[in-house]
């Protein structure tokens, strides 16, 4: 796991759009897996920055969504679909057929699964895949005691997730407990991992992530096996981490000595 500590959120935005830029112009093709919630919209807004002063673009990108709520349709305001929308695809030149996320109203949740993993097979997979954290530990909506071996399902939200999230419906709006998330499996089986993170609330998940046992009851935790994750947190995310000086240094280390000898997109791990 590489971990990089930022200042503030401005320039950890900054950063993590670089590496999307860099995985798009290197192949153009790119599939990349996306999240929604608060933690990747400075990378979006700075994704459309960068497309719309010509830098960047993302004809020929393809998109999967991590998650989508059971029971709202596509075109309801919380919907992810929506999200997505809003703050992402209606700004770049993204062709929206390539962008693909759950559907949340199919008339067999059950079998949005399979069909989803079959997409992500059938376009060659996930090139790279931004992440964030829940405050209990999930990825998408891989709550704890989420199987680390597993593939998009359907999967009841926790009481805390459900908490967490109503501060984006109204107080007697319907709410939905279930999801169709990617699994821990479906993370994992992506090329290259950006796991954003800020603020106070994400710093025990983060410390239970990188630092903590591998553990079905932290799902993130799962990350650890993965071969080529970068995990991008500010001072706040990162303040439970026992190792904080030494991420410091091993970021120092690559800068100065290491990255001379590797090829360029060489990660310690
Ligand atoms: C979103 C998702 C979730 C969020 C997590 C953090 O697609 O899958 O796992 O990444 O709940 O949410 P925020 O960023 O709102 O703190």
């Amino acid at each position: 796991m590489e971990v990089l500590i930022f200042k503030d959120s401005q320039s950890l935005a900054s950063k993590s759009a670089d590496l999307v830029e860099s995985q798009i112009k290197t192949y153009p093709d790119s599939v990349i897996g996306l999240a929604t919630g608060s933690t990747p919209l400075g990378l979006y807004q700075e994704l459309i920055r960068r497309c719309n002063e010509g830098g960047l673009n993302f004809t020929n990108v393809k998109t999967f969504n991590l998650d989508e709520y059971v029971g709202i349709p596509a075109d309801h305001p919380q919907s992810y679909r929506t999200f997505m929308d809003e703050n992402l695809f209606n700004k770049i030149d993204i062709d929206k057929s390539n962008t693909q996320v759950p559907d949340g109203m199919a008339e067999n949740p059950l079998e949005v699964g399979p069909a989803y993993e079959k997409m992500i097979e059938e376009a060659g997979g996930i090139d790279l895949q931004v992440l964030g954290v829940g405050t209990d530990g999930h990825i998408g909506f891989n709550e704890p005691t989420s199987s680390l071996g597993s593939i998009t399902r359907v999967k009841t939200l926790t009481q805390q997730t459900i908490t967490d999230n109503s501060r984006f419906f109204e107080p007697n709006e319907f709410q939905p407990k279930l999801a169709i998330t990617m699994g821990m499996k479906t993370n994992l089986d992506a090329r290259r991992i950006l796991l954003l993170a800020h603020g106070e609330n994400k710093a025990k998940a983060v410390h239970d992530m990188i630092e903590g046992p591998l553990s079905a009851f932290c799902p993130a935790s799962a990350l650890q096996l993965h071969q080529r994750t970068t995990i991008l947190i500010d001072e706040a995310a990162a303040s439970e981490l026992s190792l904080k000086d030494y991420y410091k240094f091993v970021g120092e280390m690559q800068d100065d000595l290491v990255r001379k000898h590797r090829p360029s997109d060489w990660i310690e791990r």
